[in-house]
Order: structure tokens, then sequence, then C-alpha cells
């Protein structure tokens, strides 16, 4: 099978950046949501970051000619024809089989279907399907086009195919895919994320350290892009709350007691998509390195 068009579905930070590395790989892509008020956005944020990419000489094609080969849409119809679909809608596992469902009424049976979930089991969404074998995770981070890791997670239903397909798209898209052995809750890079925050939180907490100090020895001494409390400002405090839960509720990891994640999300106060977080970002949704 060859793959000719991607199918993205859900145009938030991922999903319209899943869907703009899609397309410099030069394959068609379609990306659905619900509103058009949400697809225009998300064609400003591909526009702009393309025009970065562009300037920097990090890709060669003009961003108009990438752009021509993306269509944006608020109906399924245009998954008709796609070979290849990624999800990448909010991390409710009710929305997810609902979406699921849907795609395997209306693409072609040789399609696979994967999906961005940074924590739900694939089997979970692929029981909701009637391709199980065709159902497979692709975990991306965020921003999408700078991000070069992508995580490929088999349920244990997927078939040798389908894994073998998806190494390969990621490979095409110029990530560096890693595969997982198994389901594990969280997958490997967030389980990983989850120990650095239960431990930055814990120090912040019992009063050992402030917030910029736990900061400062993330960048200049594990040498990370970011601190820990940027970072996760940056995912959004409420999706690392929810990591958190998934992964300690599933019983897989030891709980670290702190409650400084907790109370933030309570005063809404999500990091950089509100504004504020455990810093204050010049605007809503408007990232400055700290
Ligand atoms: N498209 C194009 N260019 C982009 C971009 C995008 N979407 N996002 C950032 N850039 C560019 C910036 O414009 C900037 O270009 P410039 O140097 O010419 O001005 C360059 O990247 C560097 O950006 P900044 O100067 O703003 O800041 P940084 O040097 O800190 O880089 C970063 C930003 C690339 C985000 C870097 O800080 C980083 O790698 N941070 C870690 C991100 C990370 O770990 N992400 C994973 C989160 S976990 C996740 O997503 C999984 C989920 O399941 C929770």
């Amino acid at each position: 099978m060859m793959i000719k068009k991607i199918g993205v579905v859900g145009a938030g930070t991922m999903g319209h950046g899943i869907a703009e590395v899609s397309a410099i790989a030069g394959f068609r892509v379609s990306i659905v949501d619900i509103s058009w008020d949400f697809l225009n956005r998300a064609k400003d944020k591909i526009i702009d970051s393309l025009n970065k990419l562009y300037e920097k000489k990090q890709i060669s094609e003009k961003p108009e000619e990438i752009m021509n080969r993306i269509e944006f849409s608020v109906s399924y119809e245009t998954m008709k024809d796609a070979d290849f679909v990624i999800e990448a809608v909010p991390e409710i596992i009710e929305l997810k089989k609902k979406v699921f469902e849907e795609l395997d009424n209306i693409t072609p049976s040789h399609a696979i279907l994967a999906s961005n979930t940074s924590s739900i089991p694939i089997s979970t969404i692929a029981e909701a399907t009637k391709r199980k074998d065709k159902v497979i995770g692709m975990h991306f981070f965020n921003p999408p086009p700078i991000m070069k890791l992508v995580e490929i997670v088999p349920s244990k239903y997927t078939s040798d195919e389908t894994i073998s397909m998806t190494l390969d798209l990621a490979k095409k898209m110029n990530k560096i895919p890693v595969r997982l052995k198994v389901e594990v809750p969280g997958f490997v890079s967030n389980r990983i994320f989850l120990r650095l925050m239960q431990e930055a939180c814990r120090e912040v907490e019992s009063k050992e350290a402030t917030i910029e100090e736990v900061d400062s020895c993330a960048r200049y001494k594990l040498k990370l892009p970011m601190g820990i409390f940027e970072l996760s400002d940056y995912v959004g405090l409420d999706v690392a709350v929810d990591l958190w839960k998934v992964i300690i509720s599933s019983g897989t990891a030891e709980d670290v007691k702190c409650t400084l994640y907790q109370k933030k999300v309570e005063m809404k106060e999500l990091g950089v998509k509100s504004g504020k977080g455990f810093y204050t970002y010049p605007s809503p949704g408007k990232y400055k390195k700290v």
C-alpha cells in the first residue's frame, strides 16, 4: 500500500502541527475539525510556522506550495480517500472511540488509523473499530515541526505490516521513531517526564528550592532545552495533571504527594495557553522564553 493522502482529525496544537509535517513530507493532507473557527486558526498557525522554516532554509519548497496540499474541512467526507489517518482530538476516551468508529466507517478498508494519544490504551481505541490490526499509536511532541521524536505504540492487535508502514511514514516525515515493545501507560517519554515533574514539585513544595532554581538546574545541569516547570507550562498544566493521574491510577508508577500542579489547574492557570502558569506569558497562547 502506497500512502498518498493523510487525514488528520483535530486542528489543535498537535493536529495542525502534524498536518504541517505531513504536507512538508509531500503528502496530500486533509485536516478535519468541528468548527471553521478552529480550522482558520490552525491555518494561520501553519502558515506562520512554514514561513519561519522557509526563512531559516529548513524547508526548500515555498510555503504556499506546501499549503496547496492541505485541505481544511468540517466533514469526515474528505477522509474517504485517505490512506493513513492520524487522530489528535482531546484526551477523552469516549470521544476517541467515537472518532475511530466514524473513521472505520468512512475510510477505505486499507487505511491505517493512528492515534496521537499520550495516555489512552491503543487496544481500547482499536476495539471501537472492525480493523483492530490497522490501529496504532503515533505520539508526536509539541511543537511537531521541530521535535524529532515520535513514539510508535502498537497494541496487542496491531499487525507487523501496520507497524512497519507507520515506522516508514515517521521516517518519511524526517522524524526519529521509537517503537515501544508493549503498551505501557504514558509510554516512555511521558513516564520520564512524570518523574521529572514529581521531583521538581516535591522540591518546591518542601521549600528546598524555588521554581526558578529547579528550572536553572534542569537547563544548565541536565541541559534540557526548557526548565521542568517551563516545559509543564508549555505542555499545558491540565494536560500534565491528566497525564500524571493516568499513569498513577494505572498502578504502574509510585505517586509523590504534591499539590502545586493541581492547585494551578484549579485556579485555571494552565500555562502558556492561558497566559499564566508557573510563569507569566505576553498573552494566552504566546510562548516567550523564560
Ligand atoms: N514552527 C516553526 N518554528 C518554530 C516553532 C514552530 N511550531 N516553534 C518554535 N520555532 C522556532 C522559533 O521561531 C525559534 O526560531 P528563531 O531561533 O529563529 O527565533 C526557534 O524555534 C527556537 O524557539 P525559541 O527561541 O522561541 O525558544 P527555544 O530556543 O527554547 O526553542 C523549543 C523552543 C523548540 C520549543 C525548545 O524550547 C524545546 O525543544 N523545548 C522542549 C519542547 C518539548 O520537550 N516538547 C515536548 C513536550 S511533551 C509533549 O508534547 C507530549 C505530550 O504528550 C505531553
